[in-house]
């Protein structure tokens, strides 16, 4: 029927003749046998023998028609006899167009599994890999309004090759705007093909360039940027490039933070001191910017050089945030939705040649379908596909025509657009290197509104299902919501919005929408978020400098354990200093003869027990807690012996004991002096006690007097024992190299085995003593005060005992709660903290215990968790509150175990020189409910004591019993060495 087409020398074509039959050759006839087509790997090509006709050779045309060209260094002559039309050209056209058709069935098929893609991809369903994203932006708030400063944003990859540098006010007062300046940058070709280092030092240049226009100080600028590719974001100032889209590709920026390359390639061209403080997607800014209406704007829609959207979901339903409360904005990237049940019947053979030959071959097709940088090309390759089949131009295409890239989305805008008239139309193809007849002319106005018919509905559809699933997430039967609107797509395309508008109507009928478009290109509302985000980033640094005396350097730990060496030395000479090192007559640790039947008490912990322990060849142990009402704790002390006294018979009762006197021990958590296993002189009460007439009276005594008060019960008290003591003789029955007791509960303290020749003013030179150091009163004689921070001063102040038992009170589980809560006191006052509202509950003493603590800090826990536990305390929390809490426990509980090991490694340091030896191993029983319960506390006691003293390898015992059992040890001790006196 027709002719031939010819092709001239082509270099592209030479090559491929070369490997093709003879009957596929230079010269491709209608109706020839053979055709060929190129094979699925780019650059490859293979022969494909088809039987005759036509189809076979129009697919043939459409496959290497423009692609050919590509590689040729001329173009497509024209036929050498014209080209007779095909008598059936509108049949041609009517299939070629019908192809772009999409049914409302097919729209609603895209939408439900786009929804579907959705809902998989939040909930981090990782197979079968989800078709979107929804990467969380880390923006959890649509913007206030009261937002304000002066901003640069910085805008790449929205708008094709162009950068555009914004210089943005916000006022903070709502509907006072003040226009932004602005100016774009063409990104040349090789820029965005190149070195991500290349492109990054432009951005820097353009930003300078910019700058040194406006009249702006070179310090202290803030600058959001605005990126628009899909990224992982994990802060608002930290986002790594997943993949190029659209028509960039340079190297070496993927899987990079985009944010740090931005700020060295600043930090490179040195001419301005810029912080980037934020980062957002194009959908994000454009969601942000817009205006505060009736009804909440919840979702941003670009239709640009690529198109996505974005959408505030509520938080507990994105998988991959640990967060249950508050909502935030996702960023779908549906550009990328691809799914073959759903957009395989819609895609043509259009869009498969123009995958092909983009930069990413088979990604983002569904961007390909609807972007701007796309829809051009697909118009092109229609009309180029007519122009070959003889419908339009008179068969005669253009090279500009068969070139890629050379219909731009204005052009078609302006085609399409009514209002341009043909004469416009065909100004247009001219330029294009073509002489359009008046039906060319109408014919192109009508591929143009075909392609972005089906672009603007296919857009529609993914809107309806992001609209489906935000009605249904939350939970609303008919849902009002705006939409903003921002891309070149949407703002200059004549028909885009329209269309888009009726068919979500179609699609989503039960959501009530408005579409509101984005005012100055989304720049605003980047800088919404980068006011947010700067924001946040002060807070930070106050939240720094509130925490920076709490983080101890080596320098000042080795210091705490000098001091500690040197007041341990004064205190055993018997000098002035804050340690007492009481001795305790505790001589030696059990040697496993020990046997018989024991009653304990264990005062002064969280608990207060009485126990009955059999020695025999192990030891079993039965006991009872029994409360210390505070009125009791703080009351007379005759009141708090009788209450100990009527807790003892009521054991005895219970357990069968009435009438037997069996040797008592007694676990008395407090400084003692002592001048015999069963005589002791409380010096003062620490922690939550403070019963009157105690101090200076032997506790023994208080004691018997309170058991003859009650008469009809006989005790006999045989030792009284520190808690220290009671955990070291305890630990030691198991394990012989256990000369150290260390407790970290409600109090601290810590015992070791002194020389008996060091410790003053017990007779003797040989063998061993164990010592009570009463470390909780270290540092009371001011050498602490460097270390102690204005919050110590208030927990201080606050206590029973301002002034008393400083390092106990920076260490210690009764204490360290109280020290968080004046921090987060202090920091509501700043406004770092819940939005600057001091609450009733925060002002309350001791609500925060130090269980609290370790929950808070526990890895297990989710930050969702910390949050209940917070809330628990009537504390208002934002996400962002959560973490800086975290933190704040984290740097004070950190402190304590960093001076607990300093202490440790001075005792250890200690025993080690008494024996001049060069290593020693030694092991240390430990109690205490915050040493046992916090999570790391334990760790960094001992990653302390390493660096502080090398020399010693110390092992860590934790005390099962409690000292209790410790202190019948030492009660079966003496009761052994009293029997082999008599003997
Ligand atoms: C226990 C002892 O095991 O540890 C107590 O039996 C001691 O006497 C206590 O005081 C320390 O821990 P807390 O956390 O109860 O003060
Ligand atoms: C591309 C990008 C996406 C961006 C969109 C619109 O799809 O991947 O991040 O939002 O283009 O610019
Ligand atoms: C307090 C007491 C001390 C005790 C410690 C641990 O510091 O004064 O005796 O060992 O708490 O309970």
């Amino acid at each position: 029927m027709f002719s031939k087409w010819w092709w001239r020398k082509r270099v592209g074509f030479e090559d491929i003749t070369t490997r093709v039959t003879p009957e596929c050759h230079f010269w491709v006839h209608w109706g020839a046998s053979h055709c060929q087509t190129r094979a699925q790997t780019r650059g490859e090509w293979q022969l494909l023998c088809v039987p005759g006709g036509q189809p076979p050779l129009w697919k043939f045309m459409d496959s290497i028609g423009s692609e050919g060209l590509q590689q040729g260094e001329e173009a497509l002559s024209c036929p050498e006899e014209g080209l007779p039309r095909p008598s059936d050209s509108s049949e041609l056209v009517q299939d070629c167009l019908q192809q772009f058709k999409v049914t409302v069935a097919q729209l609603q098929q895209i939408q439900a599994s786009l929804l579907g893609s959705m809902e998989q991809a939040l909930r981090g369903q990782a197979s079968p890999v989800p078709a979107v994203r929804m990467l969380p932006t880390y923006v959890g708030s649509t913007p206030h309004g009261t937002e304000q400063g002066d901003f640069v944003v910085l805008e790449l990859g929205a708008t094709g090759a162009s950068l555009r540098v914004l210089w943005v006010t916000l006022t903070g007062i709502e509907g006072h705007r003040v226009e932004p300046r602005s100016q774009e940058f063409v990104i040349p070709q090789d820029v965005m093909l190149g070195a991500g280092q290349q492109l990054f030092d432009f951005a820097a240049r353009c930003l300078s360039e910019f700058l040194d226009a406006q009249p702006v100080s070179k310090q202290g600028l803030q600058l959001g940027f605005s990126f628009s590719f899909p990224c992982h974001q994990t802060g608002l100032d930290r986002s790594t490039l997943i993949s190029w889209t659209k028509g960039f590709r340079c190297s070496g920026v993927e899987g990079q933070d985009v944010v740090q390359l931005l700020r060295d390639a600043i930090q490179r061209q040195g001419a301005y001191n810029i912080d980037v403080v934020a980062v957002v997607n194009d959908t994000v800014g454009t969601l942000m910017g817009c205006e505060l209406g009736a009804r909440p704007c919840e979702v941003g829609l670009v239709v640009d050089t690529g198109t996505n959207v974005c959408y505030m979901e509520e938080a507990r339903h994105v998988a991959v945030l640990d967060e249950d409360r508050g909502r935030v904005c996702v960023s779908v990237e549906w550009g990328s939705f691809s799914d073959d049940g759903a957009l395989g019947p819609v895609l043509t053979t259009f869009d498969h040649t123009l995958d092909h030959e983009s930069l990413n071959p088979g990604a983002q097709r569904f961007e390909k379908m609807i972007g701007g940088l796309y829809l051009g090309e697909l118009v092109r390759l229609v009309l180029a596909h007519l122009t070959r089949r003889g419908v339009l131009f008179r068969g005669c295409p253009s090279p500009a025509l068969l070139s890629q890239g050379s219909i731009l989305l204005e052009h078609v805008a302006e085609m399409e657009d009514p209002s341009a008239g043909a004469a416009r139309v065909h100004t247009i193809l001219q330029d294009l290197g073509l002489s359009p007849e008046a039906s060319d002319v109408e014919l192109v106005q009508r591929v143009c509104a075909t392609v972005c018919t089906r672009a603007a509905q296919l857009c529609a559809a993914a809107l309806a299902a992001v609209l489906s699933r935000l009605q249904h997430s939350r939970e609303q039967q008919t849902l009002q919501v705006a939409v903003a609107t921002g891309g070149r797509v949407c703002e200059r395309h004549p028909r885009f919005c329209s269309i888009l508008q009726g068919t979500v109507m179609l699609l989503a009928p039960e959501c009530d929408v408005s579409f509101i478009p984005s005012a100055d290109g989304g720049g605003r509302g980047v800088a919404m978020v980068t006011a947010v985000a700067a924001r946040l980033a002060a807070h930070r640094r106050l939240l720094e400098e509130t925490l920076a005396p709490f983080r101890l350097n080596h320098d000042q730990l080795a210091a705490v354990q000098a001091q500690m060496r040197e007041a341990m030395a004064k205190g055993l000479r018997g000098e002035a200093s804050s340690l007492r090192m009481l001795p305790t007559y505790v001589r030696a640790t059990p040697d496993g003869s020990e046997r018989g039947d024991f009653l304990a008490l264990d005062l002064g912990g969280t608990n207060f027990r009485v126990l009955l322990v059999r020695v025999t060849t192990c030891v079993q142990i039965t006991s009872q807690i029994y409360s210390i009402p505070e009125s009791v704790a703080q009351g007379s002390g005759q009141q708090l012996f009788d209450h100990i006294v009527d807790c003892i018979v009521d054991f005895q009762q219970k357990q069968g004991l009435s009438g037997q006197s069996l040797p008592l021990g007694f676990t008395f958590s407090f400084p003692c002096r002592q001048l015999g296993l069963d005589q002791g002189i409380l010096l003062n009460w620490t922690k939550g006690f403070n019963a009157s007439d105690c101090e200076g009276q032997d506790v023994v005594s208080l004691l018997r007097e309170a058991i003859t008060r009650r008469q009809a019960v006989e005790l006999n008290v045989v030792a009284i024992v520190n808690d220290t003591v009671g955990t070291m003789m305890s630990c030691g029955y198991e394990d012989p190299r256990c000369e150290i007791g260390l407790i970290v509960g409600t109090g601290t303290n810590a015992c070791y085995m002194e020389e008996l020749r060091n410790v003053a003013g017990v007779p003797g030179d040989s063998g061993h003593m164990c010592i009570n150091m009463e470390w909780g009163a270290f540092g009371d004689d001011g050498s602490l005060d460097t270390l102690s921070t204005c919050f110590d001063a208030s927990v201080d102040q606050a206590s029973i005992n301002p002034g008393k038992q400083r390092f106990e009170k920076m260490i210690s589980g009764m204490y360290l709660g109280e020290i968080v809560r004046h921090i987060l006191l202090h920091l509501t006052s700043l406004g770092v903290l819940f939005r600057g509202q001091q609450t009733q509950r925060l002002q309350t003493r001791d609500i925060f215990k130090t269980k609290f603590l370790s929950e808070i800090e526990s890895d297990s826990l989710a930050l969702r968790q910390v949050r209940a536990i917070l809330e628990d305390l009537g504390l208002p929390l934002t996400s962002d509150d959560t973490l800086m809490v975290l933190e704040v426990c984290q740097a004070v509980s950190q402190r304590a175990a960093q001076l607990c090991g300093a202490g440790v490694a001075a005792v250890v340091e200690k025993i080690r020189e008494n024996r001049g030896l060069e290593e020693l191993a030694v092991s240390v029983g430990v109690d205490g409910t915050l040493y046992k319960l916090h999570p790391h506390f334990s760790s960094l006691v001992a990653a302390t004591v390493r660096e502080l003293a090398p020399r010693c390898a110390v092992t860590f015992l934790q005390s099962e019993d409690g000292s209790g059992k410790g202190a019948a040890l030492v009660t079966a001790v003496a009761c052994r060495l009293a029997q082999s006196t008599r003997v």
